[in-house]
């Protein structure tokens, strides 16, 4: 960045790692150096440590570490012994990894429209996608809502679908972590829940790594085994196929740092949410959290109308205000996955929205003044 731009010149970044390091202040670089003098660089005493602390603070009975939010998912699947047969719906509108880990189990991901309000599972369509399955001749097992940006699907509804179906709910929460429906925190809601700590999540930490949720006493032991290559009595005895799915001793000693400071980093991003919602409610479609949730803001995605979208991003640009599009092309329109079937009824939400949503900077530490002007470019755009 340079110094001496004019304010209004000068490039923001769409998320500010760097302004949490300064905040986190030497807290983080003597956490890691506690592990390099410990050399547990592998399940040392700070991912158990971690695991309570996760558990605890969104009221799981167990949280197990992992590898990423994508082998949180993936350990599931396998856990509950997911495979060649079995339907695992999955929403289009959503990173591809959700429907990855349904593929790479052998199962069939049979992808259902979103709610065009919170661009989260539409559980009207997940009842399309069950009995789509059922007529391809596929036992639908599992569906696996995302919180989207980091907005709270609508569990209960999922739920009630799932129940009818005989099918188990593993909750994405990638994006989510935090994140409370009906005043409880994600974590404690589904069977299982997973998440991710990618840097760029509400609650990164410094590479990759994610976590595993539930109650379930035998699952979390389960999952336990599998991300050690499905150890049994000791590292030589093998009772199960498992993964390399372990979160790094340093990882889990970064988390503990920045998950002191989380609480008060949701209430920041709440407040610049809020912000943002006053200040452009009049120009697009600002999002919208039922009375009862909280979201944690992963991103903060507006919708414009058709072909707005463009010139929006190319003027922000040119006054270095960096967006972001999730997701331009839903996972139904993608190479890997458009060979897997889609809900009857098919997916015309998800289709409008990858033309309409556009992300604008979003992080705890986005101060006043530089939320002022991106709300300003962006009205002055929009007006134009
Ligand atoms: C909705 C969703 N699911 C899963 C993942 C996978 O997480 P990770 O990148 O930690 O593997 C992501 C990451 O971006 C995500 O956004």
């Amino acid at each position: 960045m340079n110094q001496h731009a004019r304010f209004e010149d000068r490039a923001i970044p769409f998320i500010d790692v760097a302004a949490q390091r300064r905040r986190l202040g030497r807290a983080v670089d003597d956490a890691v150096a506690r592990v390099l003098a410990h050399c547990q660089f592998i399940q040392g005493p700070e991912v158990r440590a971690l695991e309570a602390e996760l558990a605890a603070f969104c009221g799981a009975r167990h949280a197990v570490a992992c590898s990423s939010g994508t082998d949180a998912l993936r350990l599931v699947l396998m856990a509950w012994g997911i495979g060649p047969g079995d339907a695992v719906i999955c929403p289009a509108f959503t990173f591809c990894a959700t429907a990855e880990v349904v593929a790479l189990c052998g199962a069939t991901p049979v992808m259902a429209d979103v709610e065009p309000e919170t661009f989260n599972l539409d559980p009207a369509s997940c009842e399309r996608a069950a009995r789509t399955a059922l007529e391809l001749g596929l036992k639908p097992r599992a569906v696996i809502p995302v919180d989207l940006f980091g907005l709270p699907a609508d569990h209960d509804a999922i739920a009630a679908v799932a129940a009818a179906h005989g099918m188990l709910v593993l909750d994405d929460a990638a994006q989510a972590f935090g994140a409370v429906y009906k005043g409880r925190k994600l974590g404690a809601l589904a069977p299982a829940t997973a998440t991710s700590f990618f840097p760029a999540k509400p609650l990164g930490c410094y590479g990759d790594g994610g976590a595993i949720f539930t109650d379930d006493d035998g699952l979390a032991a389960l999952l336990r085994r599998l991300r050690v290559h499905g150890e049994g009595a000791d590292k030589y005895d093998t009772v199960a196929i498992g993964l390399t799915g372990r979160l790094d001793t340093i990882q889990a000693a970064i988390l503990l740092e920045k998950l002191k400071v989380f609480p008060d980093e949701i209430l920041a991003r709440d407040r610049i949410a809020a912000c943002y919602a006053a200040g452009l409610a009049e120009v697009a479609k600002v999002p919208r959290v039922a009375a009862e949730s909280r979201s944690v803001w992963a991103q903060y995605t507006i919708r414009l109308a058709p072909g707005r979208r463009g010139p929006l991003a190319a003027a922000l640009k040119a006054q270095g205000i960096p967006t972001a599009v999730y997701y331009a092309k839903p996972l139904h329109r993608q190479a890997a996955y458009a060979r897997f079937p889609v809900a009857a009824g098919g997916l015309p939400v998800s289709e409008r929205l990858a033309d309409e949503v556009i992300s604008l900077p979003m992080h705890a530490y986005l101060e006043p003044p530089v939320q002022d002007r991106i709300i300003a470019a962006v009205r002055r755009a929009l007006a134009g």
